[in-house]
């Protein structure tokens, strides 16, 4: 069975469409990168598979039951910025996604419960390279160490599927790197399936197994907002076989090649 399935997925804000007829059905385990040109959907459609949004027309199904209307633990979640709360430090950051699991959000844990909670933070930055910078606040960390507490934030209830939508837009191509890295260390050792909104060409077929394209397929000159994007291309991935050949030069030409602002 698939973990996500789309069929005949509409998104529409007014008169405005955003994204039409969308077909997808992704299996437990897959790495999905999109990317499509800015404002034709991406964040958009992320945040439908969040539960943040729904979808106006069509199925939108997660494990072949209707998604959510609203965002849960099996779903992570990670943005270009801002992920992280500037007044927790990093250990503080992870843990309070435990704390807000429990019973009220003003409940803070205590005891046992509370040890146990740090100790699964603790692994959890050690997981993602921050072990020394658990009591360090955002602003003393790099923006690259700031992705990667947000990283072990979104991990820390053990999602089955990570959204990423340009997590690493905004670093030092040299750092992207170590990101990818890590980020395909995680896919493995935790089992998970993501889906991955890229600017970057190249990361997309560098770290995923499958690469969907959203496009336009119809505009109408008059009414730019009449019609809505879909995906034009699904690209199976597989190791040694990435080449961004593989798509007509016409169509990487209309990607974004920046990443899109940020619209929280
Ligand atoms: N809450 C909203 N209300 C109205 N329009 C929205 C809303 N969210 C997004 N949009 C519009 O939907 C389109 C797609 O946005 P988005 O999904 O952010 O695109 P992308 O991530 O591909 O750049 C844009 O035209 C944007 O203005
Ligand atoms: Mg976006």
């Amino acid at each position: 069975m698939s973990i996500i399935e789309a069929k005949n997925l509409w998104k529409e804000y007014g008169r405005d469409v955003v994204l039409e007829d969308v077909h997808l059905r992704v299996a437990a385990g897959d790495f999905v990168t999109v990317v499509g040109a800015s404002g034709c959907g991406k964040s958009t459609f992320l945040r439908m598979l969040l539960g943040e949004e729904t979808p106006t027309r069509g199925t939108l199904l997660l494990d072949g039951a209707a998604m959510p209307e609203e965002p849960g633990p099996d779903r992570g979640v990670v943005f270009q910025k801002y992920s992280v709360f500037p007044h927790l430090t990093a250990l503080g950051n992870v843990l309070l996604a435990e704390e807000l699991e429990q019973a009220n959000i003003t409940a803070r844990l205590l005891g046992r419960p509370r040890r146990e909670a740090m100790a699964r933070a603790q692994a959890m930055l050690e997981r993602v390279g921050l072990a020394d910078a658990a009591d360090k606040y955002p602003s003393q960390l790099s923006g690259g160490m700031q992705q990667r507490l947000a990283i072990a934030q979104a991990l820390m209830k053990n999602p089955r599927i990570l959204l990423l939508d340009e997590p690493f837009g905004a670093l030092d191509p040299g750092i992207r790197k170590d990101m990818h890295a890590l980020i395909l260390e995680l896919w493995e050792r935790l089992d998970i399936t993501i889906f991955m909104v890229t600017h970057d060409l190249k990361e997309g077929f560098d770290l995923g197994t499958r690469l969907l394209v959203f496009d336009k397929t119809r505009v109408d000159p008059h009414a730019p907002n009449a019609y809505g994007a879909t995906i034009t291309y699904d690209i199976p991935l597989q190791q040694g076989l990435r080449s961004d050949d593989r798509l007509p030069a016409a169509v990487r030409a209309g990607l974004s090649s920046t990443p899109d602002e940020e619209s929280a």
